[in-house]
């Protein structure tokens, strides 16, 4: 028999469900205002940004397709982070060429997961390519990329929820907590 997930790991509320809504409807509104005349198409990178994705994507009142990728990272040295190879374990379905594409990511910390997808994409020569994230930790950045809608700035700790996991588990916490660990 297996061990039953630990909730004592979970840790006070960062962002309850509200605060992300409210802010999730924000971004909403400024990205139907970007997008009025443009073709969207939302890119998602699984798992842990298709609640964001999902819930993004009903807060823009236009018509627009959603695809996702999956991708794995790995570290080569174990003992140097920024030496991570990054590659893709599940594409899009559908061609860029032409379209309006926006990749919605849980969280930027490092810049290099995004940097690949970034310069993987552009590639298929969309007309525009930009990134919405919902948590950023720029001070983490060792690379550089364009953010242009940017949820929240969150401090340098472990969380939980909101599509966001430990060991696989918690993603499904509507609310953002800390890791207790
Ligand atoms: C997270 C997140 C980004 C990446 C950001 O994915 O979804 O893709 O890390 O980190 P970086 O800016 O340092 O590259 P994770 O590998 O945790 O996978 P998950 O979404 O399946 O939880």
């Amino acid at each position: 028999m297996t061990t039953p997930p630990d909730r004592s790991l979970i840790g006070d509320v960062y962002l309850n469900a509200e605060a992300i809504a409210a802010r999730v409807a924000e971004l909403g509104t400024e990205i139907e205002t970007d997008y009025r005349d443009g073709d969207l198409l939302l890119v998602s990178v699984l798992k842990g940004a298709v609640f964001f994705m999902a819930d993004l994507a009903r807060a823009i009142d236009l018509p627009l397709e959603m695809d996702f990728m999956a991708i794995s990272s790995y570290q080569q040295d174990r003992e140097d982070q920024d030496r991570r190879a990054i590659r893709f374990m599940k594409d899009l379905e559908q061609p860029l060429q032409g379209r309006d594409v926006l990749v919605v990511e849980d969280i930027v910390d490092t810049g290099l997961t995004l940097h690949y997808i970034l310069r993987s994409l552009g590639l298929r020569e969309p007309r525009s390519l930009e990134v919405c994230t919902l948590l950023d930790r720029p001070y983490r950045r060792i690379t550089d990329v364009h953010v242009r809608y940017s949820g929240f700035t969150i401090p340098d700790d472990f969380f939980v929820g909101y599509g966001f996991d430990y060991r696989q588990l918690y993603r499904n916490l509507p609310y953002l907590a800390f890791l207790k660990i």
